[in-house]
């Protein structure tokens, strides 16, 4: 574009983000806002499709056909969740295929909370309750990102998400009112899951090097430290509707601030969960090289079949 039409674009995109309406794929965007946008959404998409892991490992173990059935149910919408994001990726000019090459060549992340395993079945209602509600503080300001494809992506998989909160924290109930045992489990599975839980939001808003350009380009609505801080007054009412406690002697109301004061997460933890050195970290890459390899033929049957229905008129 001529020097004079690229200002008349740049003003035209930074009017759209100053009325708060969305950006479509059609439309002109600076080459970093739609970099960053990969980055993220990827991040997103790769985070559903590996976050099937940690909860797929109970499916064969679960207590009864009724369990069973949820979770089946819960980690095939996981999967859902994965395909709109990579198909809102897709918008911004990159195939799912190199997203994936890009995920097995360690070059794009997901979620810090997938590389924790899950040793009890409290942990899927943990992740239910927990992770999930995590999910929702962050997502549901993203139904109102700028970028058109994946605020309309997170509005269904919101919706979903608040159904799995509520069958985490219904699982967890049950487990509560059961015996004494159940309960430790429940308590031991909270104490685990919570400091990484917290992390999900990302590092402290001093140390986060992309929320203020990401914000001011309306892709994030809201800082990680606000998130954050939503998440914690949100979960505490319901930590003790369920009679556990959450593991922070920081913890307590703050009437001055109307607000919850808590402890710092390990960032150190944090840092190292990120370069890959989580407790899980190889072993979930590693399943999904192998996953990703061993369906190679699905996707050539799927390819030949497509090839040859377009030959015989696009049946
Ligand atoms: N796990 C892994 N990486 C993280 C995490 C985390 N919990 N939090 C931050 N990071 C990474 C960022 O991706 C960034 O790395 P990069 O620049 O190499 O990509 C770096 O740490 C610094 O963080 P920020 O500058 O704060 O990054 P950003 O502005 O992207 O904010 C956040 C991070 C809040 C996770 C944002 O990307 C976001 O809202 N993403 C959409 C939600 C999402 O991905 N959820 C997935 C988990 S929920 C689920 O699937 C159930």
């Amino acid at each position: 574009a001529e020097p004079d039409q690229e200002e008349r674009l740049q003003a035209a995109f930074d009017a759209t983000i100053a009325r708060r309406d969305r950006i479509e794929p059609r439309d002109w965007m600076p080459d970093a806002y739609r970099s960053t946008l990969v980055r993220q959404i990827a991040q997103h998409a790769h985070s559903e499709i590996i976050g099937m892991q940690p909860e797929g490992d109970w499916i064969s173990r679960a207590p009864s056909l009724r369990r069973k059935a949820i979770l089946l149910a819960k980690v095939q919408d996981e999967a859902g969740h994965g395909l709109y994001l990579y198909a809102a990726c897709e918008t911004l000019g990159v195939s799912r295929a190199e997203l994936t090459d890009l995920l097995l060549a360690g070059r794009q992340k997901y979620s810090s909370i997938f590389n924790y395993p899950t040793l009890s079945y409290a942990d899927v209602g943990t992740i239910g309750w927990l992770v999930d509600g995590a999910a929702i503080c962050n997502q549901v300001p993203l139904c109102r990102t700028s970028y058109g494809p994946y605020g309309r992506a997170m509005i269904r998989i919101c919706k979903e998400e608040s159904f799995h909160q509520r069958q985490g924290y219904e699982l967890l109930m049950t487990m509560m009112r059961g015996t004494d045992e159940q309960r430790a489990m429940v308590q031991e599975s909270v104490d685990r899951f919570w400091w990484p839980v917290l992390m999900m939001f990302g590092p402290p808003d001093a140390q986060s090097p992309n929320s203020e350009r990401s914000m001011a380009w309306g892709i994030k609505r809201n800082s990680n430290d606000e998130l954050r801080q939503k998440f914690v007054d949100m979960t505490v009412p319901q930590a003790k509707a369920l009679g556990v406690t959450l593991p922070d002697p920081d913890l307590r109301w703050n009437a001055e601030r109307g607000a919850h004061d808590f402890g710092e997460p390990d960032w150190a933890e944090f840092a190292a969960v990120i370069r890959g050195e989580g407790p899980c970290n190889a072993q979930r890459v590693a399943h999904r090289r192998a996953a990703h390899e061993e369906g190679a033929w699905v996707r050539e049957a799927a390819t030949a079949f497509a090839r040859r229905s377009a030959g015989e008129g696009g049946r």
